[in-house]
């Protein structure tokens, strides 16, 4: 991000390391703090996004806190304070819901079954494309009609309509694992990859054909593959030169939307 020039990006998605969730290949980048949590350079990592992003650009930052000796860290709020220190706008809290999966935690809490997607914008989002894919209860043309005051005049009133599709909420559920979060075997080389609809779907809402995407820890390549796919520009950074190679194959394949299983 040092090489950028600011005001470079168009949009960010990215899924920070959680805590001490996953070693990444036995890699150490990660220095334990005082909140029993981890911590890698993310004060940077969120200055340096303030700087390279446009006027209008967004970030998506997706993450979730591990639970260590009976408590949660609460990091991933932390950084989304940070986020706002920076001059961000907490446009958003979003939640990435997966469907319970296999047999996963102590089962002393409820089932774990979010992560947090944390939409940042600087300034207000310059492009926001809302998915309508939450079927109504029934579609509704518009109508007009009047209503009296209490002065005796009439008020004109224009009621809108509705089509069998509304703005979906913004908790987003997507299964994940093999043969979910991506057809691509070699993805789960990786051992904490996010779907690709989900990183399609941001792509969708926060950017338009021809943006920048960044992704600067982009592990397997999921946002760099969405990328190619929806005629974004894209660029990634990510510091384990095994995965690099793996988003290199994914993104070289020649029938991505194939691959992915997509349709827009
Ligand atoms: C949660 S994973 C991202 C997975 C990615 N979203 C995907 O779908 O494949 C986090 C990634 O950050 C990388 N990473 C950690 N510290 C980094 C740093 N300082 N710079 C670049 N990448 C880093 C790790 O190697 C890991 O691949």
């Amino acid at each position: 991000m040092a090489k950028m020039s600011d005001s470079y990006i168009d949009l960010t998605i990215t899924s920070p390391p959680y805590d001490s969730l996953r070693s990444y290949n036995n890699q150490i980048h990660v220095v334990k703090t005082e909140f029993n949590g981890y911590t890698f350079p993310f004060e940077k990592i969120a200055q340096e996004l303030f700087r390279v992003t446009k006027e209008g650009g967004v970030v998506v930052w997706v993450v979730g806190d591990s639970c260590i000796e009976g408590s949660e860290t609460g990091n991933s709020f932390r950084q989304a304070l940070f986020f706002r220190e920076c001059g961000f706008n907490l446009f958003d809290t979003m939640i990435y819901s997966k469907p319970p999966r296999g047999a996963v935690g102590n089962n002393q809490t409820y089932w774990q079954a979010f992560e947090y997607m944390f939409v940042f914008s600087k300034g207000y989002p310059k492009t926001i494309n809302l998915i309508k894919d939450r079927k109504n209860k029934e579609s509704r043309k518009g109508d007009s009609g009047t209503k009296r005051l209490q002065n005796g005049d009439l008020l004109q009133l224009k009621r809108g309509g509705y089509g069998e599709f509304g703005r979906r909420t913004n908790i987003w559920e997507y299964n994940i694992g093999k043969g979910h979060s991506t057809g691509d075997a070699i993805a789960f080389e990786h051992p904490a990859i996010f779907p690709e609809k989900l990183a399609h779907d941001h792509i969708y809402t926060w950017s338009n054909i021809g943006d920048l995407v960044y992704d600067p820890m982009m592990g397997s390549g999921t946002v760099a593959k969405m990328c190619a796919i929806q005629d974004r520009n894209y660029l990634g950074s990510e510091i384990n030169k095994d995965y690099c190679k793996i988003a290199e194959k994914r993104i070289a394949q020649k029938t991505l939307e194939y691959a992915s299983g997509i349709t827009i």
